[in-house]
């Protein structure tokens, strides 16, 4: 798990002005709640007067209402009321809470967990066809997952597993002459992709000799962005295509909590929505019957507790970008984290942070850079 990336919250309909929404994501709880505007806030659960939850408070005046003794907390995390303090006295400079940049998207509340200045941090990706003219996105569909994210990003990464997982997609296989070579896989700044040929035997046979067995070809691949967002792209022709966009949580080190966002270029019906999701979800069910049973939990810190092949060189690339960021300093100490977290309040860093000090909470173990 890595700050400093942007992360689904919840969806814009869960985020509201009158009830908090709570979450947790990275180990921690977050509470997220609207002002009168419409904008959405992403703060650290934690209340600093003595640790009650503030997602199990309530919203008032663009604030969130500390359930324990009525601390209020605005949007920017700092605290503007406590009830027992006489009126003519302003709260203290240490009453307040981590506060995250927000962006709202496609039906999605994402904060940015980290401290680094806007013009450094990694951006939440761009779905470009979302809106436009012949793209037809499907309602938003949430799920959770008990597997770690890593395992469940390194599974879309790993185009060899479909013809043995995926009998309700068809159970396309990689085309031979690809099947045994090393994906060529693009580096891009913050992910890296590939694109393969498979071949869905649902529409033929296996040898391509006729013209209508070249059509059973799909061009299909997959790309990471960060740590946390997966890209499928699957193109059966030039005018049926799908863009499907898993933008993951991580609850803890065995929970995720998945946001998928399909887009298509044909069916565009909207009537066509609940069956396409059926479809995918039958799909993704098909994935978390496996990844809820892998073995460790999390993936190997080494190599050589795997055999790893050609067809995993997607994977190879991921973990890659994975020891990039850890060597920012951005990886969670998980063993950390574990064993201290009953007894320290943790919280991850916003950017406030660079600029103010005196904070209540332990900024969120992270692997040091040496
Ligand atoms: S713990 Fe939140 S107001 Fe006291
Ligand atoms: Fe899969």
């Amino acid at each position: 798990m890595f700050i400093n990336f942007w992360y689904p919250i919840g969806t814009s309909e869960e985020v509201t002005n009158d009830k908090p929404h709570r979450a947790q994501v990275l180990g921690l709880r977050l509470v997220a709640f609207r002002d009168d505007e419409g904008e959405a806030h992403v703060l650290s659960d934690v209340c600093v007067h003595r640790g009650g939850s503030l997602g199990k408070g309530w919203v008032r005046d663009n604030n969130v209402v500390c359930p324990y003794h009525g601390w209020r907390f605005a949007g920017n995390g700092r605290c503007t009321t406590i009830p027992t303090i006489s009126e003519d006295d302003k709260p203290p400079a240490r009453a307040k809470v981590d506060s995250y940049p927000v962006e709202e998207r496609y039906g999605i509340v994402f904060a940015f967990l980290g401290d680094l200045p806007e013009e450094e941090r990694p951006p939440l990706h761009e779905v470009e066809e979302y809106q436009q003219e012949g793209w037809r996105a499907n309602k938003l569909v949430v799920f959770e997952v008990n597997a770690f994210y890593e395992r469940s990003i390194e599974n879309g990464l790993d185009p060899s597993h479909n013809e043995f997982v995926h009998p309700a997609q068809g159970s396309p296989i990689m085309k031979a002459d690809v099947l045994t070579k090393p994906l060529d896989v693009q580096d891009n700044p913050w992910g890296s992709r590939f694109l393969v040929r498979f071949f869905n035997p649902a529409y033929g046979t296996k040898k391509f000799e006729t013209d209508d067995q070249m059509a059973a070809e799909v061009i299909a691949g997959s790309g990471h962005i960060g740590p946390n967002t997966m890209i499928t792209w699957i193109k059966m022709s030039e005018d049926n295509k799908f863009h499907q966009y898993f933008f993951e949580a991580p609850i803890d080190e065995s929970h995720t909590r998945i946001f998928f966002l399909s887009m298509r270029t044909f069916m565009l019906d909207p009537e066509m929505d609940e069956r396409l999701t059926k479809v995918s979800l039958l799909i993704a069910q098909e994935d978390i019957d496996i990844l809820e049973e892998l073995t460790p939990v999390r993936t190997p810190g080494i190599t050589t507790k795997e055999v790893l092949i050609a067809a995993d060189q997607a994977v190879v690339h991921y973990r890659k970008y994975l020891k990039d960021w850890q060597d920012k300093g951005w990886r969670v100490d998980l063993a950390k984290l574990r064993t201290t977290g009953g007894d320290i309040g943790y919280a991850v860093p916003c950017p406030d942070r660079r600029t103010s000090s005196n904070w209540v909470l332990d900024p969120i173990p992270t692997l040091s850079t040496v």
